[in-house]
Parts: C-alpha cells; structure tokens; sequence
C-alpha cells in the first residue's frame, strides 16, 4: 500500500479537535490542493470560505449544533457557485446557469474539491469532519455568510488537530457497492447488507465512544422515517439556481 492509500483507508471523521488553529500555510495547502480537483468542463463552479473569526463560527454553531462547528483549527465552508460565471462579460443566457445541470455541476465541483481538501488535511496529520448541519437552515446558512445570488452553501469542513481518535467505521461489503458491467439487484445484494447489520452492530457495541446497539438498517429507517431539510429546493430555487 502507499501512502495515499494508507491515508483514504485511515479516515475516521474527527468530530474533537484541539484549539491550536491551523497555520496559513496549511491552510494554503489545503485549499490548493483542493483547486487542483478535476472541474467540469475547467468552471470551476465553486468556492471555498474559510472561517477564521470565532463569532461567525458561533452564529454557525447555532444553526448546526454540532460543537465541532465552533471549536476546530480551521473551518472551511463548500459552495455551489454559478456567480461568479454569471458576472463574467459575454455571458447573457443566464438560464443556461441556473438549470439542473449547472447545480449539479457546482455541488461535484465544490464536492471534489472538498474531498481533495480531506486528503490533503489527513495526509499532513490533521483530522476532518463535513458538516452537513449546517442545512439546518439553509437560509441562516446562505445570510450569515452574505452569499449572492447564485450561490448555494452546501456544507462546513471542520479541519484540526485532533483530540480523539475514534475507531475506523466499516463500509458495506465491497460487492453491495461495486457493480460490474450490469446493476445487481436489491435481492442479490440482501445478504451483503444483512452481513453489514452484524458488522455495524459489532462496531457499534464495541467501539471506544458513543456505544449504542443499532444496525445499518435499523439506522437508515431511522433517518427516512420523516421528511428533513424540506426548505433547501425551495432555498435553492430562490437563489436562481435548479430551476429547469
Ligand atoms: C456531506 C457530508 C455531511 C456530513 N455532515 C455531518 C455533520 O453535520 N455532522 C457530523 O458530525 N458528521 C457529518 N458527516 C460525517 C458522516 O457522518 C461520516 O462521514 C459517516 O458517518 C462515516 O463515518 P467516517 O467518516 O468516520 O468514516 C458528514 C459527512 C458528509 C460526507
């Protein structure tokens, strides 16, 4: 194995990090690595907000809650970004940006660029955890960062040293995800995920925090049980974006 791999197959999301804040030129490295992502068509249809100052990061511990949004080294915000494409002079079908496709296109873009971003922090020692959270309220979101039309949040980076380290959390079996040449069908994959149920179980029983008995699929069930973030394509769509 090396070591880039080494890095992808020893992620854990950090979700406790020490107060040390990350230098500039970490935070540079981090941040041009995750230029250096690959970009439909060279748009780069993104952009990256770095939140250094702690009473911002309060206002988006509010909406997200979660601790790590407040106390890390370096908090970056994802953004799906058509604006800046939208200001450039010669561009005048502005509904050519604002359909699905061009959405799609900024949340992959903004998406690869922030797992560059990941490999890069884990491979210089530091931990991570994304932050969808922050969709809470998309709204509160999209105001306290004063983001244009246009632009759509999509979700935090908390970047730090840490100071736990929780135990890696398994991953379905490798046939339930990787399909060759033709799509398996749910029944075929049924016993995979059921052999995933007693792993996760396993894990969960036994891993150094946060212990709990539950199985992949009592979890999912869980999650879909009710309708959440029911705001962001109406949010979205009154940011001009994902309307055709
Ligand atoms: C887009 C995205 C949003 C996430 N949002 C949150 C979040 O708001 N809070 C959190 O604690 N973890 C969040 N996570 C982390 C996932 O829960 C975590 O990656 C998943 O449980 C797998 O665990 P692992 O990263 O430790 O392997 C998010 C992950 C992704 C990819």
């Amino acid at each position: 194995m090396n070591q880039v791999i080494e890095t992808l197959m020893n992620h854990r999301s950090i979700r406790k990090f020490s107060d040390k804040p990350l230098n500039n030129v970490q935070i540079r490295t981090i941040v041009e690595s995750a230029q250096r992502a690959s970009t439909s068509s060279n748009v780069m249809a993104y952009s990256i907000i770095g939140v250094s100052d702690q009473v911002l990061k309060e206002k988006l511990y509010a909406i997200s809650g979660h601790k790590h949004v407040k106390k890390n080294g370096h908090l970056l915000i994802f953004c799906a970004d058509l604006h800046r494409l939208e200001q450039l002079d010669g561009i005048e079908h502005t509904e050519n940006l604002e359909s699905t496709e061009q959405f799609i296109v900024g949340t992959i873009d903004a998406s690869l660029a922030a797992q560059n971003a990941v490999v890069a922090a884990e491979s210089l020692g530091l931990g991570i955890c994304f932050l969808g959270s922050l969709r809470n309220d998309i709204q509160a979101f999209n105001d306290v960062l004063e983001l244009p039309d246009h632009v759509v949040p999509l979700f935090g980076l908390a970047i730090g040293y840490p100071a736990e380290i929780p135990d890696i959390k398994p991953r379905l079996p490798f046939p339930a995800i990787y399909h060759e040449n033709q799509y398996i069908p749910f029944d075929k994959q049924k016993h995979f995920i059921q052999e995933y149920d007693q792993t996760m179980k396993d894990y969960y029983e036994s891993r150094n925090s946060n212990n709990k008995q539950e199985t992949w699929t009592e979890q999912m069930s869980q999650k879909y049980k009710k309708p959440t973030r029911m705001d962001v394509g109406p949010f979205v769509k009154s940011k001009n974006l994902n309307k055709q």
